[in-house]
């Protein structure tokens, strides 16, 4: 983490977990843990039916409520869909886009992703994009060149000063929901190849204030060391960031010394 030129940033994903009443429950216990005087942006990506309950049950605190996905179309014949001026509409400032389970189920492509870019960055929108590579990519020996393409493609026609308002987020397949975590090293040598990626496509003062976070079975215990890295500024955590107790020792030990 480096908080002299970017933001660190501890953000949950709750996916497809929570109803109303429980995420009412979840901020009632989460207030009484969060840590005070922490400098780290807090994020809590959930389901956009909850949305306006979670921003009621998080007033006054420095949560910010995000969804985990949107249509890039302003608006239209598209069953079921979210339009980014919804979620600017309520107040929405974080949006996941691109996570492997919308690749994988939801036929989310590269090409849709870098619209869905497009569109949160023209809405005010912050984009957490997603990238990581499968066991067998990495067994291939082509998570670099994966990880080139899918933040090359999701950036097309982004510029540098929009790139200050894209946090991006690895996620190696393998370690997601499994148990599995990357180690620091390996989530420190994948962050560390997407902001070189991004000094080439870029310059060295763009890539060195975008957050890079670390997703994959983050959790309370393992969360200190990954944090720790220099390239890692923060983490998308699932399963973790369905637990108060769990969510807030997270947050904890993203505290850096000022
Ligand atoms: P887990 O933390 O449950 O592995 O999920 C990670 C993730 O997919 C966050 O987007």
């Amino acid at each position: 983490m480096n908080r002299h030129y970017r933001k660190t940033i501890i953000a949950g994903n709750w996916k497809m977990n929570k109803t109303a009443s429980e995420t009412v429950a979840f901020a009632a216990e989460l207030r009484k843990l969060l840590p005070e005087g922490l400098k780290s942006e807090i994020v809590l990506c959930m389901p956009a039916l909850n949305v306006t309950t979670a921003q009621k049950a998080f007033k006054g605190t420095k949560v910010n409520v995000g969804v985990e996905t949107m249509h890039y179309q302003a608006k239209g014949a598209f069953t079921g869909e979210l339009a980014p001026a919804m979620l600017t509409d309520l107040g929405v400032k974080y949006v996941i886009i691109g996570h492997s389970e919308r690749r994988q189920y939801y036929n989310e492509t590269d090409q849709s992703v870098n619209r869905k870019v497009r569109a949160a960055l023209d809405t005010g929108l912050i984009p957490i994009v997603c990238v990581g590579e499968s066991l067998a990519q990495r067994e291939m020996g082509v998570t670099s060149e994966l990880l080139a393409y899918q933040v090359m493609s999701a950036l097309s026609g982004v510029s540098a000063r929009e790139l200050r308002r894209v946090v991006i987020a690895y996620e190696p397949i393998w370690a997601i929901g499994t148990g599995k975590t990357a180690t620091s090293e390996q989530a420190q040598e994948a962050c560390e190849g997407i902001r070189a990626l991004l000094r080439k496509k870029y310059d060295a003062r763009a890539a060195r204030a975008v957050s890079i976070l670390y997703g994959g079975s983050m959790n309370a215990k393992n969360a200190a060391e990954l944090l720790a890295m220099p390239d890692i500024d923060g983490g998308l955590i699932g399963g973790a960031s369905l637990i108060p107790a769990d969510f807030a020792t997270i947050l904890e030990a993203s505290r850096q010394e000022a």
